[in-house]
């Protein structure tokens, strides 16, 4: 009998920016304390990208990754990069990577679009190419550059996000290792619970009414990340709790068979709440939220590289992943490391 062919992770990497902006130095930027972003959001500092873009801190993150999976550039068949803040509207950020890690001509790549979702989205995607046999190795980034598109002013925002990238080597296996179950959600009625505009151009046909839609009826929108914080936390909870279990259901795997839980890092209550409806131990969920903030695609592949150099994750090991993000966009991973 044919063994299933699987998406392995041969190996991680990430990288932040040097750049530290703990919550003391926001206390002088906005009305806030150090005290009121720790309890409510687990938060104590985050990194912040200067004279380095989305594509570079991709291609860093990358680079470990290829380096600790033993691959070189030139083995990689397909780039998937999960990004909101790509340097430019295009080339995909993928592109770059490929051009900066000198990946050869005809790979394709490509970014999606999924927000904190991003890398999980990535995961899923790049793990049906190689399921189906198309490719044998792919890199899956997620990278996002938040600083660039946040109100520095708005203290309900700008003490949540950070700068960062993490990335990780898919290879086909015939072994007993890898993706086991992945799962991806939207609901785009939920749209503006968490957004950022593009920022809006004159051309010479904004006058004219009936060009575009939305434009005509409405004022623009300031080009900023906005967000419902308490719904978004109620909707991360409920989504993120639904998608593990449907994870869980698909690779036939109870709850206690886990051994990592690495959630989306956006909010320490966030992921307690989540973990607590699936009564999961506490020390069986990966946090690094307090040195990072939420780097949105960066986040879960930044948790997943440092718990793998850490040591915390062993062959054989359940390690499961859950995302939520802007769009809504929601999903999960089981994954037989
Ligand atoms: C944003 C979040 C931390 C706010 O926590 P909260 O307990 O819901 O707080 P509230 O929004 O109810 O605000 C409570 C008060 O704190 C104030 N506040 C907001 N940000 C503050 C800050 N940085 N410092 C001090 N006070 C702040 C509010 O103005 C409000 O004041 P008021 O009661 O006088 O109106 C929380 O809702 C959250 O994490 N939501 C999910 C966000 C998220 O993770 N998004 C990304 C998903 S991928």
């Amino acid at each position: 009998m044919a063994v299933t062919l699987r998406a392995k992770i041969a190996g991680t990497g990430s990288y932040v920016p040097e750049r530290v902006l703990s919550n003391r130095d926001l206390e002088k930027m906005v009305e806030t304390t150090d005290e009121w972003i720790t309890t409510r959001t687990g938060i104590k500092e985050r990194r912040i990208a200067h004279g380095e873009t989305s594509a570079d801190m991709a291609a860093k993150a990358a680079e470990r990754a290829l380096g600790n999976a033993g691959v070189s550039a030139s083995e990689i068949e397909l780039i998937v990069v999960g990004t909101v803040t790509p340097d430019m509207t295009f080339p995909s950020t993928a592109c770059f990577v490929q051009s900066l890690l000198g990946i050869k001509a005809g790979v394709p790549a490509f970014d999606l679009s999924a927000a904190c979702s991003g890398f999980l989205y990535a995961l899923d995607v790049a793990e049906k190419y190689i399921i189906s046999g198309v490719v044998k190795k792919a890199l899956i980034i997620g990278v996002d550059r938040f600083s660039n598109i946040i109100d520095w002013t708005d203290r309900s925002t700008c003490v949540l996000f950070g700068d960062g990238a993490g990335a990780a080597v898919l290879s086909a296996t015939r072994g007993k290792s890898g993706v086991l179950a992945s799962n991806i959600h939207s609901d785009g009625r939920k749209w503006n619970l968490l957004y950022a505009p593009n920022p809006v151009r004159d051309t010479p046909f904004c006058k004219e009414t009936g060009t575009d839609e939305r434009e005509s009826k409405e004022e623009p929108l300031p080009p900023y990340l906005a967000m419902s914080g308490n719904e978004t936390f109620k909707v991360a909870v409920r989504t993120m709790v639904s998608s593990i279990k449907e994870a869980l259901k698909a690779a036939k795997i109870r709850p206690e068979e886990v051994d990592l839980l690495i959630p989306h890092q956006a909010n320490q209550r966030i992921i307690q709440a989540t973990r607590q409806r699936l009564k999961l131990p506490e020390e069986s969920v990966y946090m690094n939220l307090d040195k990072y903030g939420n780097t949105s695609a960066g986040s879960i592949p930044i948790a997943l590289d440092e718990a793998n150099r850490e040591g915390r994750l062993k062959r054989g090991d359940v390690v499961l992943f859950v995302a939520f993000g802007g769009g809504l966009t929601w999903s999960s991973a089981a994954v037989r490391w």
